[in-house]
């Protein structure tokens, strides 16, 4: 059975079928992928109980694993619970006991919730991030992906030509304070300095343009803070519509793939005395390709 990929019903999502990924694939699976998210942006494959180390081996056939010394969390390496290259997205510590709603690396991990694109807050923001559900909540804890070039398609030519040059500044910083966790000390600030953004970008495979959102987006160059949070929350609210959005219902053994480049996404709710472990391995990418599209 060959590899074939099926857009899920009423959303720009593919599905794929006939490939099973805890083995290695050939290079005519991995190109039929590729060409599938650059179609989809978000694939999902069923029936997947992969370990870590299939998990990253399928991983590093489209590309290097980022591997950044720069603080993407507040959890130091000693204190994590599974090994390198792999990111927990879990609600438990190391001990594998569900982590206190008190604790702060929790409240860091409820950024989450909010619409953002991996990495957003790095100079080289993720390519693709690929997440395996291992242990999935009875209730809630969908995990939802908007469409940033319909987004971008979507919005007026006045508008268009307002953000083709702008640039936004995204830091962890931001996106934290969101929720109102500013509990963060001098050495966190510092790790989580800044960086910059086109806020319109350009696919640098398939040449679309999409709006570049995060809620690491803080703030934009040469606007007031409060100007540019409204305008910020004023486009992320058009992204978001729901026509513009894929929600992911987790089945155990379910690997999600999506391209940072061109969606957002966010975690959902759940019970949080309830376990949820899910994996993630991240591609590195790129800096952002400014979009030169022609404003309609
Ligand atoms: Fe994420």
């Amino acid at each position: 059975m060959s590899v074939s990929i099926r857009p899920m019903r009423g959303a720009f999502a593919g599905e794929v079928s006939g490939l099973d990924i805890t083995k290695p694939i050939g290079a005519a699976d991995v190109a039929a992928i590729e060409a599938g998210m650059n179609v989809h942006a978000v694939l999902v494959f069923r029936d997947q109980p992969l370990t870590d180390e299939q998990q990253i081996a399928f991983t590093v056939n489209f590309g290097e694993l980022e591997n950044y010394q720069s603080p993407g969390h507040i959890r130091r390496r000693d204190e994590h619970r599974l090994g390198p290259g792999i990111a927990d997205f879990s609600n438990l510590d190391r001990h594998g006991k569900i982590m206190s709603a008190e604790d702060r690396v929790w409240f860091f991990k409820l950024g989450d919730r909010l619409w953002h694109s991996d990495s957003s807050f790095r100079p080289a923001p993720a390519k693709y991030s690929l997440l395996s559900g291992r242990v999935i909540p009875s209730w809630g804890a969908n995990t939802e992906f908007a469409d940033m070039r319909a987004a971008y398609d979507a919005l007026d030519a006045r508008t268009k030509a307002e953000i083709a040059n702008l640039i936004c500044e995204h830091s962890l910083i931001y996106s934290r304070e969101a929720i109102g966790f500013v509990d963060l000390t001098a050495e966190e600030i510092a790790g989580f300095a800044p960086v910059r953004h086109p806020l319109v970008r350009r696919h640098p495979v398939t040449g679309r343009s999409s709006l570049f959102l995060s809620a690491h987006a803080g703030a934009i160059v040469g606007w007031t803070v409060p100007e540019a949070r409204m305008f910020l929350r004023d486009l992320t609210e058009h992204a978001t519509q729901r026509e513009f959005v894929y929600s992911h219902v987790w089945k155990p053994g379910d690997l999600v793939m999506w391209d940072n480049r061109a969606t957002m996404h966010r975690a959902r709710r759940f019970d949080h005395s309830e376990v949820r472990d899910v994996r993630r391995t991240t591609l590195a990418g790129d800096p952002p390709l400014v979009a030169t599209a022609h404003v309609a």
